[in-house]
């Protein structure tokens, strides 16, 4: 065939497509995430590629900045000046405001069509609806409150895995003696407040965690046990690395992964680091829940919320993306490389590894009682300006060593107040 010829059959072949089939091959779906690491950026390929397949176009925009405030300044200059992406990963009570601002789109045809009332668990379809609408869809439950264990630096320093603070406290001396970094963390306030939130987890139960950052109870944030928490919390610091400060998340998952350090303290996107790496869980790593909080999740739903476009075709390619947002096969190789599982009740677990079968028997343990409780550091328990308070007061508290601790109580509630 000649070219003529060639560029004739092409054309009569699209002058048999329906001209709805044309334009849709032209819609661009525009996502705005926070999804940088080596591990986070192979989950979310999987999500660019069946949009390519379903043949629209993935526009992305991905904000390095691990927690995602600097995403989140992105997203609010572009909302601002008119232009927002149709997709943002937005979370927990954030995605009220942002509906609050009319510019979220109503998502309840796909939903309908796709059964995502039945499908979700209840708690989780709430955070996902404005005003009664579907305006975001969730695509993962990632849980905070897990400790990362290098079971080879363990074994060399003859350390046993910890379940209580004093049992981590005496592995993490020994893991010392031996020459190793106790604990790999990044000086960032994000993670120094998923330290913080762990350990108020584990010092307070669910319940007084509940009233410290969903209920911002005073009592509770000057409490006896909340100056234990910043106790131990200084006690913490002392087995991290003097060189932490504005250390990324995955770059201290890597030394637990190489075998420089011995634990990290973190949500379990860290796995996503593990499974890129080629490690197994149960047996070139050990995940367990941060010592103290067994019987408790502490969640963080990964979300992307739809903004409001005016394009025929790129409203088409962002229906497509919240369809394929919940569809099985996207949420078991999704989750498989994020480290979080499936927000879908329905999935086969059998895929997973031991971690992730281990986090979905533990949700549904923590679903029954009090143990369920939203991540502060995450964006789930309360507003980003609240949260931005908090994060203040720990890491200033954190980077300095004669900081008080029953000090550091009274400023939390002072901080709260002005940014409420
Ligand atoms: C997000 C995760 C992400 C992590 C590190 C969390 O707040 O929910 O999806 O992997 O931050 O950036």
């Amino acid at each position: 065939m000649n070219a003529i010829n060639r560029l004739t059959a092409v054309i009569s072949l699209a002058s048999l497509l329906p001209l709805s089939a044309l334009a849709a091959e032209t819609g661009t779906v525009e996502v705005l995430h926070w999804w940088t690491s080596g591990g986070e950026a192979k989950a979310v390929e999987t999500l660019k590629e069946q949009v390519k397949k379903d043949g629209f176009v993935w526009k992305d925009n991905a904000v390095a900045g691990g927690g995602g405030a600097a995403a989140m300044t992105v997203l609010k200059t572009r909302a601002i000046s008119g232009n927002p992406p149709a997709a943002a990963q937005i979370k927990g009570p954030d995605i009220q405001d942002w509906g609050a601002l009319g510019l979220l789109t109503d998502l309840d045809d796909v939903a309908k069509a796709n059964n995502w009332d039945a499908l979700l668990p209840a708690k989780v379809a709430d955070i996902m609806k404005y005003d009664g609408n579907y305006v975001a869809v969730p695509v993962n439950i990632h849980r905070v409150n897990w400790l990362w264990i290098n079971p080879q630096v363990f074994q060399k320093a003859g350390a046993k895995v910890p379940t209580t603070l004093d049992e981590f406290f005496v592995a993490a001396d020994q893991l010392k003696a031996a020459g190793f970094v106790p604990l790999a963390h990044g000086g960032q306030p994000w993670q120094d407040s998923t330290v913080f939130e762990d350990l108020v987890l584990s010092i307070l139960g669910p319940k007084g965690y509940h009233a410290a950052f969903v209920e911002l109870d005073e009592k509770t944030l000057t409490s006896d046990k909340m100056v234990e928490v910043f106790t131990t919390l200084k006690r913490v610091g002392t087995y991290m690395d003097a060189n932490r400060a504005g250390r990324d998340w995955n770059i201290a998952a890597a030394e637990v992964i190489n075998g420089k350090a011995g634990m990290q303290i973190m949500g379990d996107w860290a796995k996503s680091e593990w499974t890129a790496a080629g490690k197994v869980a149960g047996k070139d790593y050990e995940c367990v829940p941060f010592p103290g909080t067994q019987g408790s999740f502490a969640y963080n739903i990964d979300s992307l919320a739809m903004f409001k476009l005016k394009k025929e075709e790129d409203i088409k390619a962002q229906a497509d993306l919240a369809k394929i947002a919940l569809e099985p096969a996207f949420q078991t190789v999704f989750n498989q490389n994020k480290g979080s599982l499936p927000v879908r009740q329905d999935m086969d677990m059998s895929a997973f590894d031991a971690c992730t079968q281990k986090s979905a028997v533990d949700f549904k343990d923590a679903e029954k009682g009090d143990g369920l409780q939203p991540s502060m550091a995450h964006n789930m328990a309360t507003t980003l300006a609240v949260q931005g308070a908090i994060f203040d007061v720990v890491t200033n508290f954190l980077n300095n060593p004669s900081a008080d601790p029953t000090k550091a109580t009274a400023q939390l509630v002072s901080a709260i107040k002005s940014a409420k």
